[in-house]
């Protein structure tokens, strides 16, 4: 009996000290000294042993059962300690490492500029409405008074998605969206992106952005143009700027001009930034046409109206005195820290 439980504890032994995780220690434990372990059923077979041997035999039982609980037990303090150190040696922080940087975007110049022109007509009574940068050729050109022969449709050739639609050219379209909707009287501005076929350069970009302007309402005139756009202007570029007005032609409006501000940077008299002239040009504008009024089902005998139309960036250019449009457009985080 005594060498039978010898050889079990020495296997068992064995069996210990080369298992590597606690599940199979307690696999073992249970296969050893389980209810149907090999101890538990040696203990069973006692009733075999003669009645006088039994106190003896089942203290060598219990001796060896105490031996191999010790046994379990240290291996598993050994198991638990050096998992705990490789948790440890997984989880250290090296507290010398440079800190990640939380790299900060920055409003972009556009759209400052456009916050800026959106505060200014806003404060004047004025919503902004937006219209869909695939637009119809009506109302691209067709409803603004450009028919299909009109050559002012060349000098705003464009991207085509069928022969009927393409990417605006323009925001002017949005002028006839917000006419055909029939609410009046109309106070609206309309930012937005437009598309034409232009090399890159300095000054040209095939997507750039606009501003339109739009109003219509009973007695409007050209002094109501005239007084709204100075404002504008003054309240863009400084209280001292003055504007003057150009004739000029747009087929949606009659008459037409181009309106000029004085030079900023000179007070007009003349720099570099406004090539000596003490002029820089910033917008088209004039009274709506009657035809364009008619076509959207507008009375021209009852309501009269003005528009206007700015290039944004031009308007971040001149503000922020960026002499490259590409700058605008490179994204570059250094650049527009600036603004
Ligand atoms: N749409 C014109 C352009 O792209 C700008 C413009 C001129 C808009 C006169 C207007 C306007 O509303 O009245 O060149």
């Amino acid at each position: 009996m005594k060498a039978k439980l010898d050889r079990i504890r020495q296997q068992v032994q064995e069996q210990i000290l080369n298992c590597d995780s606690t599940e199979k220690l307690n696999e073992i434990r249970v296969s050893i000294l389980g209810k149907k372990g090999q101890l538990t059923d040696l203990l069973k077979s006692m009733k075999d042993v003669a009645p006088e041997e039994r106190p003896k035999v089942g203290q060598m039982v219990n001796e060896t059962r105490g031996e191999i609980e010790r046994i379990l037990e240290e291996q598993k303090t050994k198991l638990e300690r050096a998992l705990r150190e490789a948790k440890m040696k997984a989880e250290v922080i090296d507290v010398t490492l440079p800190a990640k940087k939380n790299e900060m975007g920055h409003r972009h110049p556009n759209t400052i500029a456009l916050e800026e022109v959106e505060r200014i007509f806003i404060g004047m009574g004025y919503e902004v409405v937006e219209g869909p940068e695939v637009e119809k050729d009506y109302y691209n050109f067709e409803a603004l008074n450009i028919p299909a022969d009109h050559p002012a449709k060349d000098e705003q050739d464009t991207f085509y998605i069928t022969g009927d639609i393409l990417l605006r050219t323009q925001t002017s379209g949005v002028q006839v969206h917000e006419m055909e909707k029939g609410k009046l009287p109309i106070r609206m501005i309309a930012p937005g992106r437009v598309f034409r076929s232009d090399e890159v350069d300095a000054t040209h970009s095939p997507s750039f952005h606009q501003i339109e302007g739009l109003v219509i309402d009973k007695d409007i005139t050209f002094a109501d143009l005239k007084g709204t756009l100075a404002e504008f202007a003054r309240e863009l570029f400084g209280e001292d700027t003055k504007v003057k007005f150009r004739p000029h032609h747009f087929p949606f409006t009659e008459p037409s001009a181009e309106m000029d501000v004085t030079c900023f940077k000179c007070g007009g008299t003349g720099c570099r930034f406004c090539k000596g002239s003490g002029w820089i040009e910033i917008l088209g504008c004039g009274m709506v046409h009657p035809h364009v009024l008619e076509m959207s089902n507008i009375d021209p005998e009852t309501y009269v109206g003005f528009a206007f139309g700015v290039g944004l960036e031009r308007i971040a250019l001149l503000k922020y005195e960026i002499d490259d449009m590409r700058l605008l457009y490179e994204n570059d985080i250094r650049f527009l820290k600036q603004f």
